[in-house]
């Protein structure tokens, strides 16, 4: 018998609190993995996912497996996220705030497959929508396709993130620092931007 759906429910502001420290486990576990390979902890997850719960029009799409949290993911007005993500856009022209960023989807190995991903990206272009915003983006880390450290049988995302409507602009980047396992310190990280213009 195939997998039941999970349960998505999008949260904003002090609802998010109770969950932080589950959300901050399943950033933690699921961006260790390739091509993420963030050595995360419990102190800035806790920083980053506060933003969140304070930002105005931020919200965050949560997976339930029962009363479990398995996946997430997150979005909010560009106006309010990094100034890195902004500046990038107004390099090439384009203005922030006609944009909702997604920050990111994560979700649990086992449960992927059965349309939550899916459901991550119609929550936040609802949620889009509902703020009066025009068009959708987020970013994703760019690796060498000949790194060492890519698992053999990595499937990229491209593919699906094309099917949700969505297209690369390699012209569009940024750089975020975080610190890989085994590091003793951050490193910068390259990320490239999918738009979906207009919404
Ligand atoms: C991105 C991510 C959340 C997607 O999750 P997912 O739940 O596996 O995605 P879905 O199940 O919704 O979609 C996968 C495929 O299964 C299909 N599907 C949908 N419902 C389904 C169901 N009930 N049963 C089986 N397959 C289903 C989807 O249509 C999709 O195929 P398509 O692209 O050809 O349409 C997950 O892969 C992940 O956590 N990856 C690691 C973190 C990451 O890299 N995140 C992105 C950058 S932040």
């Amino acid at each position: 018998m195939p997998a039941p759906p999970l349960r998505l429910e999008t949260l904003t502001g002090a609802a998010l609190r109770p969950l932080f420290p589950a959300l901050a486990g399943l950033r933690i576990a699921v961006f260790a993995e390739w091509p993420y390979l963030y050595a995360g902890d419990a102190a800035s997850e806790e920083e980053y996912l506060t933003a969140y719960a304070q930002g105005d029009g931020a919200a965050a799409v949560i997976a339930f497996d029962g009363e479990t949290p398995v996946g997430m993911a997150t979005c909010q007005p560009m106006a309010e996220t990094h100034a890195e993500v902004r500046s990038a856009f107004l390099k090439r022209g384009l203005d922030p705030a006609r944009f909702c960023y997604f920050g990111e989807s994560v979700l649990l190995r086992e449960y992927r497959g059965r349309g939550a991903g899916v459901g991550f990206f119609a929550a936040r272009e609802a949620h889009a929508r509902a703020l009066g915003l025009a068009a959708t983006c987020f970013c994703a880390v760019v690796r060498n396709a000949n790194d060492p450290r890519k698992p053999k049988d990595y499937v990229p995302l491209d593919a699906f993130w094309r099917k949700r409507g969505y297209t690369p602009r390699p012209d569009l980047s940024c750089v975020f620092r975080w610190r890989e396992p085994g590091d003793d310190r951050e490193t910068p990280h390259s990320l490239g931007f999918w738009l979906k213009d207009p919404l």
